[in-house]
């Protein structure tokens, strides 16, 4: 077996996504693509797939680390029942993982770009709002909800300044940024990569920019948690290290 292969399997056993055919482009932003794989019925398919086992192991007590790191960070804000905005909800699943591990009391909305996600998310939690749009243009008021989530999809978004300013203006008192592969001493690199056999774009961002950033934006980070390392990327881009971040604002 070849490195790739045992990079994939490694990432299998750890829990990560299904990636391949992986392609470095850089540390220069690729224009932006019309549609990616996300936009997939089969990506979205495979991903609730994959997502409906870890649910199983959460509701028999044993819940993987990326959601007790976001379990960790969303009680350190101390709100009893908040308002949540998930960006990047994808088919929803989070709204269960965040009833169950933080509050029942939590008031969970989502939003993405993706309707084939937004289906299966309807399908699953008909109660729930989710809605279609962008990260970089949020179709809700400014200060619409106590937080903003961005449900590991920071890498997935290739202009990172405006996702990050559409979170600060929508959310009313925190944000958090779960899950995003960060590079110690390493501008931001981009990547083209398959995952469920679909073709997306994705960026390593450099740790020392990104919390820059969030100061920037008038952010403070209150507290900041491993999550669940993504080791496909350390041989195309060197260590990485990934980390789910409690900002207020
Ligand atoms: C890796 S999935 C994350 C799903 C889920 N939040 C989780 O934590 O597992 C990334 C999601 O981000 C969505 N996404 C990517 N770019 C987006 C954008 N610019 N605006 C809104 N959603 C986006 C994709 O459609 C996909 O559902």
């Amino acid at each position: 077996m070849g490195l790739g292969g045992m990079v994939r399997r490694l990432g299998r056993y750890l829990g990560v996504p299904a990636s391949s055919r992986f392609r470095l482009l850089g540390p220069d932003r690729p224009p932006a693509t019309p549609g990616d794989g996300w936009d997939s019925p089969r990506v979205a398919q495979r991903q609730d797939a994959a997502w409906r086992s870890l649910l199983d192991q959460m509701r028999a007590g044993h819940p993987r680390n990326d959601m007790l790191a976001l379990r960790d960070a969303l009680l350190a804000s101390g709100l009893r029942a908040p308002s949540l905005l998930e960006v990047g909800c994808g088919s929803g699943y989070y709204s269960e993982i965040l009833s169950h591990l933080v509050s029942p009391m939590l008031r969970y909305a989502g939003v993405d770009r993706s309707a084939a996600m937004l289906n299966l998310a309807r399908q699953h939690y008909p109660s729930i709002p989710f809605v279609r749009g962008d990260a970089v243009r949020l179709p809700f008021a400014a200060r619409a909800f106590d937080i903003v989530l961005n449900g590991n999809a920071l890498m997935h978004i290739l202009d990172t300044d405006a996702a990050v300013a559409e979170s600060v203006r929508v959310a009313r008192t925190w944000c958090v940024f779960h899950t995003v592969p960060t590079l110690e001493g390493r501008p931001d690199q981009y990547l083209k990569k398959s995952v469920y056999g679909e073709a997306v774009t994705e960026v390593v961002l450099d740790q020392a920019r990104l919390e820059g950033l969030f100061g920037r934006h008038g952010l403070t980070i209150r507290a900041r948690y491993p999550s669940i390392p993504h080791p496909y990327l350390d041989p195309l881009v060197g260590k990485t290290r990934t980390w789910t971040y409690l900002c207020g604002n």
